[in-house]
């Protein structure tokens, strides 16, 4: 992923979301997108997957332009909003099936895919229950699994820890690091930094819409003064003001 210069204003925003965000992610890692509230993770990720359109700026995935190869781009790519993407009103099954027939996913393999998956996320016995019955956390694992179905070789997952219990998180960290394993990109923003220094090859820490550090987190902690961990070199960088 390559981003140079990238800006971004909402119509009627108070603050600009994106004030010149460059940073790059090698292919095959694990990255974080790391920042406070409000930082613009969630803009950058909806600018590299075609939800947002920049104001100015480069977005490159996978060799392609964010701003005119999306359609090409999709088909690479998954994304695993930070909001659930999901229909209350359908059961898991349902919607993940719904999902992977938006991706043309052969029914017959789309099946099998559908009920592995659900397996190996602990949802096999809920598999028939509508979303709007499901706990947080479940709703967190359905959601990842709709992002990654047809396979992309680019995993983009905003927050796909959020609200979830440490047995469910260390199984959604270890499905990540599998993943990868299997040569598939993975980019992913947290606010566990404990989390994200473990698992993360490469991590940006960004803030009001700008880069401020980027290395691997131990060069990160080694050269932030004073800092024994990601969250010492988060505070060292951003402060401790709270937040929007
Ligand atoms: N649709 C929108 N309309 C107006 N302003 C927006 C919109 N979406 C985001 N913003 C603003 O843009 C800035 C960046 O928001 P963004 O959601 O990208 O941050 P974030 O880093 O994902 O934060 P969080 O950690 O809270 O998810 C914030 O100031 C936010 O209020
Ligand atoms: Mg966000």
């Amino acid at each position: 992923m390559q981003i140079e210069n990238l800006r971004k204003h909402y119509p009627g925003a108070e603050n600009t979301a994106l004030q010149g965000l460059s940073l790059n992610f090698k292919k095959g890692i694990i990255a974080g997108l790391l920042g406070p509230n409000g930082a613009g993770k969630t803009t950058t990720i909806s600018i590299i997957c075609g939800l947002v359109k920049a104001d100015s700026g480069l977005a490159k995935v996978l060799e392609l332009d964010c701003s005119n190869d999306i359609i090409e781009i999709k088909k690479k790519i998954g994304v695993v909003p930070q909001q659930f993407a999901l229909y209350p009103q359908l059961t898991g099954k349902e919607n993940l099936e719904y999902v992977g027939r938006l991706y043309n996913i052969p029914s017959k393999s789309l099946k099998g895919k559908v009920s592995e998956m659900l397996a190996h996320f602990g949802l096999e016995k809920h598999a028939n229950k509508r979303v709007s019955q499901y706990s947080g956390g479940m709703k967190r694992r359905a959601n990842i699994i709709a992002g990654l179905l047809h396979n992309p070789e680019l995993l983009i997952l905003d927050e796909p820890t959020a609200g979830v219990d440490v047995q469910s998180r260390n199984m959604i960290l270890d499905f990540l690091k599998q993943y990868n394993v299997q040569g598939n990109t993975i980019i992913y923003t947290s606010h566990l930094l404990e989390e994200a220094e473990k698992i993360c090859d490469d991590v940006a820490i960004i803030d009001e819409g700008k880069l401020i550090a980027q290395a691997s987190p131990k060069q990160l902690i080694a050269s932030a003064e004073g800092c024994n961990s990601l969250e010492d070199v988060f505070l060292f960088y951003t402060g401790r003001t709270v937040r929007e």
